[in-house]
């Protein structure tokens, strides 16, 4: 017997003024889509804004339904737009905000798990990390270099 230990390694930074140039103007990107949000059941409004390697910004959503579960995460509205308007263009960053109608977030919110698997088909697709950054309304961003980062033991095609 053996126990295994599994770490990850991300990157803190206090605000938005404090990440590169272009990742704030990304981010900027996500702040604006998240005010497009539709999400009338949760009050909670997620942006996601992709830069995809020949310069596109993509950005998406939460999209909610009266029948719940057909609704669907900014990040996957993003990266689908993404995988359906330019399938061999690669991602190099995805930022996230998210925040709630009814009080301000102000810590990092990291994608859900269905998004997280969603991201690592992208990035193993490309073959190349996908750099992901992630806040609340506003305050401190999260940063992990790739996917794998934050999701240890990735069901993969390579079990199938
Ligand atoms: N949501 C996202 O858009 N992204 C996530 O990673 C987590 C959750 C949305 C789905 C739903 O519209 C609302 O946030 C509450 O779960």
């Amino acid at each position: 017997m053996q126990e295994i230990k599994i770490t990850t390694t991300l990157t803190c930074y206090d605000n938005i003024e404090e990440l590169p140039q272009n990742i704030q103007e990304l981010m900027q990107h996500a702040v604006e889509a998240r005010k497009k949000a539709y999400a009338p059941y949760s009050k909670f409004k997620v942006g996601a804004a992709l830069f995809l390697e020949n310069g596109v910004v993509v950005t998406g959503s939460n999209q909610e339904n009266a029948a719940y579960p057909s609704g669907l995460c900014a990040e996957r509205v993003a990266i689908f737009h993404a995988g359906a308007q330019y399938p061999n263009v690669k991602i190099q960053q995805i930022a996230i905000t998210a925040t709630s109608d009814n009080h301000i977030n102000k810590t990092p919110i990291p994608p859900c798990g269905a998004c997280r698997q969603s991201i690592a088909e992208y990035e193993m697709r490309q073959e190349k990390a996908i750099e992901i950054y992630f806040m609340g309304a506003e305050g401190k961003i999260m940063k992990s270099d790739s996917l794998k980062d934050l999701l240890p033991l990735i069901f993969d095609k390579s079990y199938l």
